[in-house]
């Protein structure tokens, strides 16, 4: 490209970007593939992936707890096993309730849009929640609730091995950091989850459903920076 169009391009990606952060919502800054470059090994064909035999592990265990019994039927979670970035939510909604599918409602449009403002699709991404079907009135998850799903979750994040994790909001945070501080000081801040032989690079950031509640110039620029540096350590930045 000429010096003069770098230098348009330069511009128009400025403006794009004043925009973003003064009002307009997320714009996507590059289409890119956030699937590795190289997979792992396909599955031989007529054998189910470990991601697909936990799944109907999950769906032989629902309701996994009294308290859960309420949910229609339980939602694993959605992306494909070779994700390089894991979103980690707290639980199901009424709408995941009912279609089986994790952030499908408002807060899962919000999350697209987030997705698709870092450049990704969402099927390239892994989205899951700490529990595995709707707890009853949308209430936060009790401990035995968490406890009763945790293991599905850290047996997927240990098939998928993320190259990094999102968490969403206060409860994925504490839980996957495993600490009692608070999202407004954790957000924004690398952290680590650490698994055996594995240490995986956590963003914490705001849940979308606290975004569209406090849709402030500043709410969005703190998500928006705390993205970004997933963006950045993905290698997923604009040249
Ligand atoms: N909120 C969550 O935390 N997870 C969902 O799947 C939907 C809404």
């Amino acid at each position: 490209m000429s010096s003069q169009g770098d230098a348009q391009q330069r511009v128009a990606f400025q403006y794009l970007e004043t925009e973003r952060l003064l009002g307009v919502d997320f714009i996507p800054v590059a289409p890119i593939s956030s699937v590795r470059p190289q997979p792992p090994e396909p599955t031989p064909s007529g054998t189910s992936s470990p991601l697909d035999e936990l799944r109907s592990r999950v769906e032989a265990d629902f309701p996994f707890c009294d308290s859960l019994s309420s949910a229609s039927r339980p939602v694993f979670g959605e992306g494909p096993e070779e994700a390089r970035l894991v979103f980690i939510g707290e639980a199901p909604g009424a709408q995941e309730d009912e279609t089986g599918r994790p952030f499908v409602g408002a807060a899962g449009q919000k999350l697209d849009q987030i997705i698709g403002a870092m450049g990704l699709d969402r099927d390239a991404v892994f989205i899951t929640n700490i529990l595995k079907a709707r707890p009853p009135e949308n209430r936060t998850p009790t401990v035995g609730e968490i406890e009763s799903c945790a293991p599905y979750l850290r047996e997927q994040l240990r098939i998928i091995k993320p190259e990094v994790i999102i968490t969403l909001g206060g409860p994925a945070t504490k839980f996957i950091l495993g600490t009692t501080e608070g999202i407004s000081r954790l957000r924004g801040r690398w952290g680590v989850w650490e698994d055996d032989a594995l240490r995986i690079p956590v963003m914490p950031t705001f849940h979308p459903a606290y975004l569209l509640r406090n849709y402030t110039n500043e709410t969005r620029k703190q998500m928006w920076s705390d993205v970004q540096k997933v963006v950045e350590l993905l290698g997923l930045a604009k040249k």
